[in-house]
């Protein structure tokens, strides 16, 4: 089992990709690789979505597989039967908590305050979600919560682009970023994966 640390320091991106047909899960994947990405979250956000993380996984030996947009305990149960390699979620509740526990599946929670963060460092979590990054208060706003939590590693997704990424990158409590720039919807509808994997380059050049 590798780490939510260890996963979020594979690479200065996490793409974050929603499928609308699992058929393009295996070659949206080979862009990603062949761009140098070496993790992914499918938001489960789709009926394609358990559909293409399985392909995945089954396929491709060099990338780690995960889920975002995670909500219910029961999603991490279909998760950990698929052999996922991690679970992403947009906020946190104990029910969640409890299930990649019992699953040993290893699970990123979201965070927007300092209060939810607290909450978490408690809980023994050492790397958090920052969500939504850009409208809840973007860089300055982990600027502030490590400066109280030094210990914690954040992974800023929502709103950030591949211009904006090295400024979230430059601070040291940022292990890396998330988002939906690199593979988003409409170029994998338009099953553009030469555009898909540019970007992909261009985003693990980051750091
Ligand atoms: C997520 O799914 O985690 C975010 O919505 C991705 O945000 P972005 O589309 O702004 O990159």
């Amino acid at each position: 089992m590798t780490s939510i640390f260890e996963i979020l320091g594979l690479g200065p991106v996490m793409p974050v990709v929603t499928l609308d047909d699992a058929d393009d899960a295996i070659p949206l994947a080979r862009a990603l690789i062949a761009g140098g990405v070496r993790t992914i979250e499918v938001t489960l956000r789709t009926e394609a979505a358990f559909d293409a993380i399985s392909r995945i996984r089954n396929e491709f030996v060099n990338i780690q597989v995960g889920a975002g947009t995670v909500t219910a305990p029961e999603q991490v149960t279909v998760l950990s039967r698929m052999r996922a390699h991690f679970a992403v979620s947009p906020g946190c509740l104990p029910s969640l908590i409890d299930a990649s526990q019992r699953h040993q599946m290893p699970f990123l929670p979201g965070v927007m305050t300092p209060s939810e963060a607290l909450g978490l460092r408690e809980l023994g979590f050492r790397c958090v979600k920052f969500f939504p990054a850009v409208p809840a208060g973007g860089v300055g706003m982990v600027k502030a919560m490590s400066a109280v939590y030094p210990e914690l590693i954040f992974c800023p997704t929502g709103g950030i682009t591949q211009d904006t990424a090295p400024d979230w990158l430059a601070l040291d409590a940022v292990r890396c970023v998330g988002g939906s720039w690199v593979a988003p919807r409409k170029l994998i509808a338009a099953k553009d994966f030469d555009a898909i994997e540019r970007r992909a380059q261009a985003a693990s050049s980051l750091r």
